[in-house]
């Protein structure tokens, strides 16, 4: 893993967070982790350092996870096919056993990588889609040697990329009709262009709205115990000249009670069938409390977030986090005993009940969701 330091971006919706490198052979992503106070790239260039970019939050957000998942398929597709290259005598004859052994390896490695986190689903989508990219190339497309394999799956990585940045901005459109200039929103987590690319989806019609003159006042989470709302979010509303205030978690209801917010965004890991939604831990309880204030609270993502094949929330595998993320990090000393035990769940599922509308590339979907879906997606 090479690293490297870099002054701040000055535009948060054109902040390249996952890049594929050069020669195609590495990743270079920015590392979250580091935020807000050390802007530092890193050059990743290993399955393992893949994982560990995911396991340890340096690459986080559902859709980011998704991009960076296939750019990582596309290098360890290169990797597969440099091992392979000495073992096949002539490469005119790119055989169907050198295919399934350039695809067994391959879909070994993204089994591995898809085991780095659970709950969303845009790593297992993005490397299903990889490994069905390398299928179609070899059967339909007359794609016959490793090299132009590999070449066929940065383009489809990059293709995962495009699309990204190009349903953050449907998005921002959509959510941009849900509010009126000078409303108050409160965000949970962060889904802003770190998490996802260019737009960002939750804060997507805040950063579109401000390019056009709206002022919205945000109150964002901290989001405990990472605390992606204070690190992430407020640094992108912030360095985006959006009004924004940090909040503890725990000060949402009286922010809501003093009547300055009139929505809440959020964003997503994982959409259930029937609209129940898995996002940041913390988020179920900012929705109970804005249907008790009376405060409209939408879902903002990608319709690749909504897993038709999870029937309901209580399918989503809820990722649990080492609890020292609760007693130390961040903390110069210890803030709990070592024996005491935590309970550190890293997201929780919104009844689908508690959600006024899921916004997606496609529009706003209001429920019930499982039909609306279905007329939708198929
Ligand atoms: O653990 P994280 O930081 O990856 O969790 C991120 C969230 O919960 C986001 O709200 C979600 O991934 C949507 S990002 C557009």
């Amino acid at each position: 893993m090479v690293g490297n330091k870099e002054k701040a971006p000055k535009d948060v919706t054109h902040v390249e967070n996952v890049r594929l490198s050069e020669n195609g052979h590495s990743i270079v992503i920015l590392d979250q982790s580091a935020l807000p106070n050390r802007t530092e790239y890193l050059t990743l260039s290993t399955l393992k350092e893949f994982y560990d970019a995911i396991f340890t939050l340096k690459v986080r957000g559902a859709p980011c996870i998704g991009i960076f998942a296939g750019y990582a398929m596309a290098v360890l597709a290169s990797h597969v096919a440099q091992e392979m290259a000495p073992k096949i005598k002539n490469p005119e004859e790119f055989s169907k056993a050198d295919f399934e052994s350039f695809f067994g390896r391959l879909s070994a490695l993204g089994e591995e990588l898809n085991s780095s986190r659970p709950t969303a689903v845009n790593l297992s989508y993005a490397i299903r889609r990889m490994l069905g990219a390398a299928q179609a190339a070899y059967a339909s497309e007359g794609l016959k040697s490793p090299e132009e394999l590999t070449e066929r799956l940065r383009s489809e990585a990059t293709a995962i990329h495009k699309e990204d940045i190009e349903m953050c901005r449907k998005i921002a459109e959509a959510g941009l009709t849900l509010i009126k200039d000078g409303d108050g929103i409160l965000t949970h987590c962060n889904a802003g262009p770190l998490a996802t690319s260019r737009y960002g989806t939750a804060l997507g019609p805040i950063l579109l709205g401000k390019e056009r003159g709206l002022e919205f006042h945000v109150f964002a989470d901290e989001t405990r115990p990472l605390l992606q709302g204070a690190r992430l979010t407020s640094y992108e509303l912030s360095k985006a000249g959006v009004d924004v205030t940090l909040i503890c978690d725990n000060m949402a209801s009286i922010v809501m009670k003093s009547g300055k917010v009139q929505a809440c965004f959020v964003g997503c890991d994982r959409v259930a069938a029937n609209g129940d939604t898995a996002n940041k831990i913390g988020t179920s309880g900012v929705a109970i409390l804005a249907k008790h204030y009376g405060i409209p609270f939408y879902v903002l993502g990608p319709s690749s977030t909504i897993d038709m094949a999870t029937k309901t929330g209580a399918d989503i595998v809820i990722e649990e986090r080492n609890p020292d993320e609760i007693k130390k990090k961040f903390y110069a000393e210890p803030m709990a005993l070592p024996e005491v035990k935590c309970y550190n769940p890293a997201f929780d599922v919104t009844d689908h009940e508690l959600i006024t509308a899921i916004v997606t590339e496609k529009g706003v979907i209001r429920p019930p969701y499982e039909e609306a879906f279905r007329a939708l997606f198929g």
